[in-house]
């Protein structure tokens, strides 16, 4: 079987060591040649990388491995993936998007809402980078994206390389809701055939078949309706995803047509999950004393000690997985079944075609090939076009250095609203983001 060569781009993520665990059990059907980790900050990286040596020892002596915070060495010709999933402005800037609006009494989130919206227009720029990066070596290599907001970053990489066929946004979330759902069933979430629209971070499961094509979503709204819902593994989640989770019951409850992605709350509820929110103490601040800890110090450990015996870094494998049964799909043109995120193109019949709308597709060599959605209901398509309006306006924003399309985008946000607010949002995002964003006039 052919060996793979991939590069992945954030290397130092906290969410690498998950990732690196999947690459050593599925070398039978993925097998990797050379795997590069490369990041722009040396002390992640060599954590991570240090630790990946001890792996690979163990499980993975065959790979070629190395990593660097050069791009030489990181961007080669006969690359096949690429795997990114970057930060720009790490941790320290995540606070600032969630608490900044939080102050200003609107949402705080990394992906949804003007926290979203400061992260995307920092994202887009070294994402643009990457791209070309790649690029200049190969013009073959597929290039699968984690780096959030993916919404955002994937809007703004079709405008950009339009006649790019070979970037592929992803996201672990409905992976993880399939796995949930799997887990509340007793199944296997490889056996379910979904049938999934939206945006990403805005979508619904509307069917979700099993092998003898039974519809089991009814079965799972009621059981979702009467002992509410939890994440598949939430043995290992923090407080706030497991009230996240939670929040699918009101969901369904309200609107039970479909069942929702989690990420809805912050645009369905703003006001509810307003006042869950703390300023003081909001996700980032949860993730640096719990996950980034827990994974730098377990891999730190690893290193000094030799062995992974006694270590358990790895934090949710679904995320690790999900992108190495996507590039297993594509490498072997297996056309199986994953929602992703691509260009409508009429998948949904009455949404625009350049949204990136994401929905379940057959993953082969030749890419996504997406089954159609048709027409979606009157709320879905008016939450939906509100939300793309958005995107598309932040995208735009930044390309073209528009106050006023950011104005805009902020504006027609759910969980702003008010045009005054988004003005104090966007001003004070615009202060803390000087470093990176384009100067908007
Ligand atoms: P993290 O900060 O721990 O890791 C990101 C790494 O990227 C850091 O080591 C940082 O130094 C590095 N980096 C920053 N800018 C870079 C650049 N220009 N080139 C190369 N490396 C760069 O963050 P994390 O929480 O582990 O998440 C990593 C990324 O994956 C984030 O974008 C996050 O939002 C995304 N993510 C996406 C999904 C999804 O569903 N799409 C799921 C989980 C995480
Ligand atoms: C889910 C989403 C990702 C997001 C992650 C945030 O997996 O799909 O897009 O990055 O959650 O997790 P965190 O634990 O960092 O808040
Ligand atoms: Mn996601």
């Amino acid at each position: 079987m052919k060996k793979y060569n991939v590069l992945v781009v954030g290397g130092g993520s906290t969410w690498t060591p998950g990732l690196l665990k999947g690459m050593c059990s599925r070398k039978e059907t993925f097998p990797i040649n050379r795997l590069v980790m490369y990041d722009i900050d040396y002390d992640r990286q060599q954590t991570i990388g240090e630790f990946a040596k001890v792996l690979f020892n163990e499980e993975y002596p065959e790979i070629d491995f190395s990593y660097t915070t050069d791009k030489e060495e990181a961007f080669q010709e006969d690359i096949d993936f690429v795997f990114v999933q970057m930060r720009t402005g790490g941790y320290a800037m995540r606070e600032k998007d969630e608490k900044i609006p939080l102050n200003l009494g609107v949402i705080g989130q990394e992906t949804c809402g003007p926290g979203g919206f400061a992260y995307g227009m920092r994202s887009i720029r070294d994402m643009v980078e990457l791209v070309k990066d790649v690029r200049n070596k190969t013009k073959d290599a597929w290039i699968l994206n984690y780096t959030n907001p993916a919404a955002i970053v994937a809007v703004a990489l079709q405008q950009i390389f339009p006649e790019d066929k070979r970037i592929l946004n992803i996201c672990d979330q409905p992976e993880n809701l399939l796995r949930s759902y799997g887990r509340l069933l007793d199944m296997n979430e490889r056996d379910f055939d979904p049938v999934y629209f939206g945006l990403n971070h805005f979508g619904w499961f509307t069917h979700l078949y099993d092998q003898e094509g039974n519809d089991l979503l009814p079965k799972l709204r009621k059981t979702i309706l009467e002992g509410g819902f939890r994440p598949a593994d939430y043995e290992q989640r923090d407080q706030s995803w497991l009230d996240t989770y939670a929040m699918v019951e009101q969901m369904v409850q309200d609107f039970p047509d479909y069942l929702p992605n989690t990420y809805l709350q912050y645009y369905l509820y703003p006001d509810k999950v307003l006042n869950k929110l703390d300023p003081e103490f909001t996700r980032t601040n949860e993730v640096q004393a719990g996950r980034e800890k827990r994974v730098f110090e377990d891999c730190a450990r690893v290193a000094e000690a030799g062995t992974t015996k006694d270590s358990n870094v790895v934090e949710n494998d679904a995320h690790g997985e999900f992108i190495l049964i996507v590039a297993e799909s594509i490498a072997h043109n297996k056309g199986n079944n994953f929602v992703v995120i691509l260009k409508n193109d009429g998948i949904i019949s009455n949404l625009p075609d350049d949204a990136m709308v994401e929905v379940a597709t057959s993953l082969t060599a030749n890419g996504p090939r997406p089954y159609a959605v048709g027409e979606i209901p009157t709320f879905y398509k008016g939450m939906i076009e509100g939300q793309y309006a958005y995107e598309k306006l932040t995208a735009e924003a930044f390309i073209e250095g528009s106050y006023s399309k950011a104005l805009q985008a902020l504006t027609l946000n759910r969980t702003i609203v008010s045009a005054t607010k988004a003005k104090e949002v966007l001003d004070a995002l615009i202060e803390a983001n000087k470093e990176y964003w384009p100067e908007l006039r």
